[in-house]
Order: structure tokens, then C-alpha cells, then sequence
């Protein structure tokens, strides 16, 4: 039996639809190097959506791969309940080197969703051993931080968060702040949403734990960008409200800006921030949250006081993925890969700028490498058609929903850029112009 036959009787994917899934002609990934996938018949595709936006300098990168190699040799695993290891004390402090200087602790986990959970746990728990109950959270429409429960309490993706809303923890949703209304810009739209915050918070502030955002890009709801000044907003609220201000920089985080973290380009620090997918490079998962002060110590007492955070998993911290995600950020460092993160989002956006002109081209919104480019007829499966042409010319890519979406692994050559933008800008000719 081939592969694809193998899989389709066996195989559960994710996100996907597994009565479309047999005609959609399943492609199978044999192996990676550099910016590229190869096929099972060896044809060879440019990743141009970083393997789901974690691949940081390319695949099979070899300092990476050493670092791994060597630390399988020395310790291949041990818990992080109550016992510690090098690697993990090490990536703390480097994680805590790169981050908002107010962050001084770190907590870690294994997917993006794992971390989110941990923060939305833990600003809960602070909040009721500093003596105050605060059962609720405040969130925005169009927002994605994974999708265990808690995560998708905080979620504002219909199509993915409407089926569980029975189960969900409770919160107040306001509106998108980067879903424009007509003629509105993005300076008006966050300051519109931020009053809307800011209403919500004056009636129940007392009861909000935490306002959780994705900053500057909502990036699974659509890659929808938005004005700095909102998380300035959202700083100031929790200040005066109590609330915790929980960035989620899974998506953003590690570079994909052009800066370390997105809050950077807004100058404003969270007191609980969630990172995960490029943190190893691309290679293996791992994910953390990085906590201020305030909150940690509300978690210190003697054993009777229960102020431990009952909280963990059993490969948390694991030392392997904490050795290639060391190897990543030192090579990151070494090569300068968030300022050349920040030359790649500026070339691909003039290559990009031609597709703005098309009729089937609404909009083309990016942060950085982070690209979403908006095509229509919606509802037409468009982006997917669109993403089908470009494997037809060499280029992984994959739409959310009518967007087309672009996350360039950060260690892509110029030309390599070029490349993907003219293979997007033919199949969205193909497909839409
Ligand atoms: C902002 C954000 N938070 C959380 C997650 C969930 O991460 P994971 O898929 O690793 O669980 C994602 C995944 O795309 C994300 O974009």
C-alpha cells in the first residue's frame, strides 16, 4: 500500500476535513534542507509558511542538529518537578536576556496552547492568593491562542471556537481591533476598541483576572494587523484595573516582527507573556510563559498555604528541545536573524505591492514576514485555490480561510524571497486577477 493510502486508513489530521481531505491529493513530505521540502517523488518546494511558522534559519540546520546530538548523548530526559537541569536554567536566562526586561521568571511547556493555558491558570491563581476573585477574562473577537479548552475560552474564531462555547470558562469579548470598519483607520479602530475595554472594565474591572491579546498581529484570525497604541491602551488599563495583561507571542515572538517580541515595536511590557513555535528553531516543541515579578510571588508560601501551581507536564522543560532551542537563539544572535527578519518582511512587501492593484487581491496586510494577503470571491475556497496553484509551482503555502498566507522561514536568501512573492503573485493571477 502506498503512503497516502496507508495514511487515509489510519491518520487523523488536524484542522482538516477528512471528506475533502482523499481528493485534495495528499501530499506527502519526505524530507527537508535549507528553506526547502521535498516530496516523496523528490520534488523539491520552497517553505513558504515555515512549517507552520517555526522554521528559523532552515530545516536540518547543523548547529542545531549538534546541539541536539550532543545533549541526547549527556541527558536525554529528566523531569522538571522538582529536580533541574542546565539546559533548562540556561534557556530561562537566555529567554529572559531577549525578552521585556520586567519579566524575570519563566515557566515552561509544550505547544503554543499548553503555555496560554499555563498563563490564563496562573493569572487566575495570583489574582485569588493576592485576595482578590477574579473569575473573568477579557479577550478580542478574531483572536487564537490554541485550542485546549481554556485557550478557546479566550478565542474569538468562529468557525473554530463556536462549537465549544457550553464548555467555556467565562469572559467578555470586545471587538477586533484590527477588523476595520469602512473608511476607519487603524488609529481609530484600536482606540474605538479600546473604549470598548474600557466600558467593559468599568462596570466589571473588579472581576477581570487578565486581559489576553496577540500583539500587533492577530495572526490565525486572519494575519489582521493593528495599531501599536492599542497594547499602549491595554497597559494602561490593567494598571489602573488590577487585571493582569497577558501578551500571547506565540505567533509574533522569536523574531517574526522584525523584533525579538512584537511589544517591542509598541514599547510596552505584559506582565504574563506566552512564547512557542520558533523558540527551537523550528525542530522540536517547546513553549514558555515569562512572568514579572508580582505575579510569581504570588505563588510563594510555606506547603499548607497550597500556593503551588499545580501545574505541569511530563516532558516539560525536556533538555533536548532546551539544547536546540540554546543552539537557535545563539545562532540567532550570531547571524543577526531579527534584523534580517525585518529585511525579509520589507522586500517581500514591494514584491508583494503589484498584487495590491488586482481585483481579486481586498487586501494585503503585514508585520514584519508576517504576510496575509486577502483574496476574493470569498467563500469560494480562493485561498485555498490559490495555495494549490503555488505547490503546482514549487511554493508550500496555506490559506486561513480567503487569506493567503506568507511566514518566510528568517533565514531565507533575497532571492529566495523573490521567488515566493513572483510564484504567489502568478497563482494569485492564476487563480483570482
Ligand atoms: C497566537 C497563538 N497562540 C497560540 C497558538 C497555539 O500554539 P500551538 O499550535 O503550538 O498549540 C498559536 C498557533 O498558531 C498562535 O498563533
Amino acid at each position: 500500500m502506498d503512503l497516502v493510502a496507508r495514511d487515509l486508513a489510519a491518520v487523523w489530521h488536524p484542522f482538516t476535513q477528512h471528506a475533502l481531505w482523499p481528493a485534495d491529493d495528499p501530499l506527502v513530505i519526505d524530507r527537508a534542507a535549507g528553506v526547502h521540502l521535498y516530496d516523496a517523488d523528490g520534488k523539491r518546494y520552497l517553505d513558504g509558511v515555515s512549517s507552520l511558522w517555526v522554521t528559523v534559519h532552515g530545516h536540518g540546520t547543523p548547529e542545531i542538529n549538534a546541539a541536539i546530538g550532543a545533549q541526547l548523548e549527556r541527558l536525554d530526559h529528566s523531569t522538571f518537578l522538582g529536580l533541574t537541569h542546565e539546559p533548562g536554567i540556561a534557556l530561562a536566562e537566555e529567554l529572559l536576556r531577549v525578552a521585556p526586561e520586567e519579566l524575570s521568571k519563566v515557566f515552561f511547556a509544550g505547544d503554543g496552547s499548553s503555555a496560554a493555558e499555563a498563563a490564563i491558570k496562573m493569572a487566575y491563581q495570583a489574582a485569588a492568593q493576592r485576595g482578590e476573585q477574579r473569575p473573568l477574562y477579557v479577550h478580542c473577537a478574531e483572536g487564537y491562542h490554541g485550542d485546549t479548552l481554556g485557550a478557546v475560552s479566550l478565542g474569538g474564531v468562529e468557525l473554530f471556537h463556536a462549537t465549544y462555547r457550553p464548555l467555556l470558562i467565562e469572559t467578555r469579548m470586545v471587538s477586533s481591533p484590527g477588523v476595520l470598519e469602512p473608511g476607519q483607520t487603524r488609529a481609530e479602530r484600536a482606540a474605538a476598541v479600546l473604549d470598548e475595554m474600557r466600558a467593559l472594565v468599568a462596570h466589571e474591572g473588579s472581576r477581570v483576572c487578565a486581559v489576553v491579546v496577540e500583539p500587533l498581529v492577530q495572526a490565525a484570525g486572519g494575519m489582521l494587523t493593528h495599531d501599536p497604541a492599542f497594547l499602549r491602551g491595554v497597559r494602561e488599563l490593567c494598571d489602573s484595573s488590577g487585571a493582569a495583561m497577558v501578551v500571547d507571542e506565540v505567533a509574533t515572538g522569536i523574531g517574526a516582527t522584525g523584533r525579538w517580541f512584537a511589544v517591542e515595536h509598541a514599547g510596552v511590557s505584559p506582565d504574563l507573556m506566552v512564547v512557542g513555535k520558533r523558540v527551537t528553531g523550528g525542530v522540536l516543541p517547546l513553549s514558555a510563559v515569562l512572568a514579572r515579578d508580582w505575579v510569581y510571588d504570588a505563588f510563594l508560601g510555606d506547603a499548607p498555604s497550597n500556593r503551588t501551581f499545580f501545574h505541569g507536564h511530563t516532558y516539560t522543560a525536556n533538555p533536548v528541545c532546551c539544547a536546540a532551542s540554546l543552539a537557535n537563539l545563539a545562532l540567532m544572535h550570531e547571524r543577526g536573524t531579527v534584523a534580517r527578519a525585518a529585511q525579509i518582511g520589507e522586500r517581500l512587501g514591494a514584491a508583494l505591492r503589484p498584487l495590491e492593484g488586482y481585483d481579486g487581491v481586498a487586501e494585503i496586510r503585514r508585520m514584519g514576514t508576517m504576510t496575509g494577503i486577502e483574496v476574493r470571491p470569498v467563500g469560494a475556497r480562493t485561498g485555498f485555490q490559490v495555495c494549490r496553484a503555488a505547490r503546482r509551482r514549487g511554493v508550500i503555502i496555506r490559506p486561513l480561510g480567503d487569506v493567503v498566507v506568507l511566514m518566510p522561514p528568517l533565514g531565507m536568501t533575497d532571492a529566495e524571497v523573490d521567488e515566493l512573492a513572483s510564484v504567489v503573485d502568478e497563482s494569485v493571477r492564476e487563480v483570482v486577477a
